[in-house]
């Protein structure tokens, strides 16, 4: 069987005396849409932070693409869009082919110059996130969502094959939230780029992915979209700490 892109074991971490993350174990199998749901204040960006390696646990391993995170290199392997990735405001002064660039920059090094080839991988980027019209736009001029499309270019130019986006449809009307599930489904279908989406938007995200873990401090949940629909409101509310009635869309 094939190496997870991601395999956490045993983990546990704590900011100071704050327990975050407990007894967390967990694989992204490749090829997965991973869905992560938790209410606020769960832990989803804390345990990002540590598949990052922008954190470390306080306790458990970690292993990328196979290998013991501490001896992992191949960042440009991980592709990541943040939580507070659209905060661009109007007067940002770049255009969207120089906000992609700067994905490459790091795998090439800033002083190098962009050959034709890093070129095309920039505008093939821009191309597959639908946004080839506003290449030579300000950044700052775009909407949320369009902005969220460059920030996802901008991870897509080095070829992930892991890509990680944290609440990125918050600020994106519907119509633009089932286009972006879209470009997610064709980035994992046809370029077999693995997945993992944090996201509050329960209903779409079911309907989507592979795979769903719910966090809060520990995994609640860790299966498939049809079990996690056989939850009940109960069980859900134990699991946000408060009465939830989640409504699923059905077609
Ligand atoms: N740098 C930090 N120092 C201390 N505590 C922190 C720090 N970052 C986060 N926390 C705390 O850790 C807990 C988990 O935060 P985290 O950002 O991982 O949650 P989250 O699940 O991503 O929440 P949200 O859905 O709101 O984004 C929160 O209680 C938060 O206050
Ligand atoms: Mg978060």
């Amino acid at each position: 069987m094939e190496e997870p892109v991601v395999s956490m074991k045993d983990i546990h971490y704590a900011y100071e005396t704050k327990n975050i993350l407990h007894d967390i174990h967990f694989d992204i199998p490749q090829g997965a849409f991973m869905g992560m749901l938790g209410p606020n204040g769960g832990g989803k960006t804390t345990l990002i932070k540590l598949i990052l390696g922008l954190l470390k646990p306080d306790h458990g391993s970690i292993h990328l693409f196979g290998q013991p995170i501490e001896k992992f290199r191949n960042w440009s392997k991980i592709g990541f869009v943040s939580q507070k990735a659209n905060t661009f405001n109007k007067g940002f002064p770049a255009t969207v082919y120089e906000v992609v660039s700067m994905g490459l920059t790091a795998k090439i090094g800033y002083l190098k110059l962009f050959t034709t080839k890093h070129k095309k991988k920039v505008l093939h980027a821009i191309d597959q996130v639908g946004m080839s019209h506003y290449a030579y736009e300000n950044v700052g001029s775009l909407s949320g969502g369009q902005q969220q499309r460059v920030f996802i270019a901008r991870s897509l130019v080095s070829d992930p094959e892991l890509l990680i986006l944290d609440e990125p449809t918050v600020g994106v009307d519907q119509e633009n939230v089932q286009k972006f599930y879209s470009l997610l489904h064709q980035l994992n279908d046809e370029h077999n780029i693995t997945l993992l989406l944090i996201t509050h938007d329960t209903g779409t995200m079911t309907e989507h992915a592979t795979d769903i873990v719910c966090l809060n401090t520990t995994l609640h949940f860790h299966g498939k979209p049809e079990e996690y629909k056989t939850l009940s409101n109960k069980d859900l509310s134990q699991f946000y700490g408060h009465p939830v009635n989640i409504v699923t869309h059905d077609h």
